[in-house]
This record gives structure tokens, C-alpha cells and sequence, in this order.
């Protein structure tokens, strides 16, 4: 072998904690993260998740505490879920101006200002008693037009009530286009529509149904929500939702599907956000209860692994004790 031999040596960039920090390609900073948040309506006290330990139910008030905290951490939005008091069958709770989001919005838009981003999920499996994320036809289907209607008027709840970017999860044909047009008829064309454009029929959303209390109360959201075995079609839902005025779009979950998130970041100019769903927050936390994992490294690579594969922002479960590690 030749005495210098070999001349490029990759690893001289490794040798030591600045020179790695130095040439990192990749950072999470905590303005990237959105905090998820369940608001529960009519409980006294925050109501934890068996499925996914550290997760709670809010009450009004904690959400108000923990908003606080998330906020002051530096984490770039909160997006919050409402678990109604009352289920019916077209989820009338979901856009009454005294719903149990509603009354969150007004409070944390008149405690946080500006300091974070205001996000409101707006999707009716929370608030209808078949679970559902829409209104059903005779026949058991969930009637695509006719959900619309509904997704418009919670907008325009929502907005009323002070959210920033509402996020239709719901992946009804054309959500996108009747919310945009139903929020500047109304006056808030200053609301931004976070799409959940590249949703998948995911059994990571598992723990997610206990937190939200919308298990499907008959078959599964198979005929609305993609197949996982499909990419070329996420692209296709992201330019649709595009064209009909998505200002972020999403792809969710995250960790399977980061081929999903890159092609999308190669092919859009808008930012891209990645949702880490409950079932990768509780495969993590179950591994690390068992002391198979470890928790802090585990977390901070998965989140650098989505970041890596293209995404802008990530929604996350941990995004208030990341951004406070991070700090
Ligand atoms: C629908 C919605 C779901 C999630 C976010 N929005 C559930 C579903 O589509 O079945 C899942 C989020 C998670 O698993 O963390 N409103």
C-alpha cells in the first residue's frame, strides 16, 4: 500500500463533536415543530392516554398551561383536536361557535398572540358517533359532496374563533377548494390551509382513535384515506390540493412513507410538512420503557430522518421537549 494512501478520508469530519456539528446537513430547530393537542369538553381533571404514555386529554385549563409551555419552548404551532361532550351523526359539534375547539381557539388566541402559530385539525370522525370523517349516504358511505358543506362551515368556525391555518384531514375530493372559497367568503382570506394532501389508510394511527375517541364504529377509512402501496398518487393529491389553493401540504405518517416526503419536496415549491403519528410516538415510548431503546437519541434521529427526507415541518408529539432540549 502506498504511503498515503487512502488521501480522501471521510472520517476526519466525524473525528470530533464540532467538526460533526460543523458539517451536519440536517437541523431541527423548535420553530419547525407543531404540537398536536386533545382538548376534551366537560372533564375536571387532564385525562391521560393509556397508549400513548406522557400524551393527555386537556381539560380548557391545561390546554392553556401546556399551550403556554410549547410556546414558550419555541415550538412553531399548535394544532388542536376536539373530543366533544356529544357525538351525533353529522358532528354538530364541530363547527358550533361553543365547541370544545372553538372555546380552545379563543382562549389561546387571547393568551399566545403571535408567539406560536394557531392550527386547528378540521376533519368530523372527533364529532360524529359512527366515527366517520364525514356525513353517510343510506347505504353506509361517507357521502363526499355532502361532507364538503360540512368542512366549509367548520372552517368558518374555526376562523371566527381566531385559528391561523385550519388543516382539512379528512381527504374528501375538492376539501381544499370548497374551504378556500368558503373562508374568503367570509371574510378570513387571511387563513392559511395547512392540507393534509398525502394521507394514507395507516395502522399507525392506532393510539390516535383512543386520544380522539373515533375508532370507526363499522369497517375502516380505506375508501377515502391511500393505500400505502401507492407514491405516484400522493403527488397527484398534493397537485390538486395545489391547484385549489393549499398553502402547506402534508404527508402523513411520516417515518414510512419518507419516500413520500421527498418526492413531494422535489416536486412543490410550497413548504412541506411530515406528520409523525401517534404509532411512532408509542412504538418509540414502548420500546424505551422496556429499556430497548434508547428514548432520547431514538427520538431525536427519527425526527432528524424526517427533516433529512424533506420535510420543512414536522408535527410531532415530543415537539415541546424537543424544542426545549433543543434550546
Ligand atoms: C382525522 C385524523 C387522524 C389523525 C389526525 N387526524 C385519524 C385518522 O385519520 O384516522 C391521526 C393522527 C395520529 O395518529 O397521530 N381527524
Amino acid at each position: 500500500m502506498s504511503p498515503g494512501f487512502p488521501v480522501v478520508r471521510p472520517r476526519r469530519l466525524r473525528r470530533t463533536p464540532a467538526l460533526r456539528r460543523l458539517v451536519a446537513e440536517t437541523r431541527l430547530a423548535p420553530a419547525d415543530l407543531i404540537l398536536p393537542m386533545f382538548v376534551k369538553e366537560g372533564i375536571s381533571a387532564p385525562h391521560p392516554i393509556g397508549s400513548m404514555p406522557g400524551v393527555v386529554q386537556h381539560t380548557r385549563d391545561t390546554l392553556r398551561k401546556a399551550a403556554h409551555e410549547a410556546a414558550e419552548a419555541g415550538v412553531g404551532g399548535l394544532i388542536l383536536f376536539g373530543v366533544p361532550a356529544e357525538k351525533d351523526g353529522t358532528g354538530s359539534a364541530a363547527d358550533d361557535p361553543d365547541g370544545v375547539v372553538q372555546r380552545a381557539l379563543r382562549d389561546l388566541s387571547a393568551d399566545l398572540g403571535d408567539a406560536t402559530v394557531l392550527m386547528a385539525d378540521l376533519c368530523l370522525d372527533e364529532y360524529t358517533d359512527h366515527g366517520h370523517c364525514g356525513i353517510l349516504t343510506g347505504s353506509g358511505e361517507v357521502d363526499n359532496d355532502a361532507t364538503l358543506q360540512r368542512y366549509a362551515s367548520i372552517a368558518v368556525a374555526q376562523a371566527e374563533a381566531g385559528v391561523a391555518v385550519v388543516a382539512p384531514s379528512g381527504m374528501m375530493d375538492g376539501q381544499v377548494g370548497t374551504i378556500r372559497t368558503a373562508l374568503d367568503e367570509a371574510g378570513h382570506s387571511s387563513v392559511s390551509i395547512m392540507a393534509y394532501s398525502a394521507k394514507y389508510a395507516s395502522a399507525f394511527y392506532g393510539p390516535f382513535r383512543e386520544a380522539a375517541e373515533c375508532a370507526p364504529q363499522f369497517g375502516d377509512r380505506s375508501a377515502y384515506q391511500q393505500d400505502p402501496a401507492n407514491a405516484d398518487e400522493s403527488l397527484r393529491e398534493v397537485l390538486l390540493d395545489l391547484d385549489e389553493g393549499a398553502d402547506i401540504v402534508m404527508v402523513k405518517p411520516a417515518g414510512p412513507y419518507l419516500d413520500v416526503v421527498r418526492r413531494v419536496r422535489d416536486t412543490v415549491d410550497v413548504p412541506v410538512a411530515a406528520y409523525q403519528v401517534s404509532g411512532e410516538y408509542s412504538m418509540i415510548e414502548a420500546a424505551a420503557a422496556n429499556g430497548w431503546l434508547d428514548r432520547d437519541r431514538t427520538i431525536m434521529e427519527s425526527l432528524t430522518g424526517i427533516r433529512r427526507a424533506g420535510a420543512d415541518i414536522v408535527l410531532t408529539y415530543w415537539a415541546t421537549e424537543v424544542a426545549r432540549r433543543l434550546a
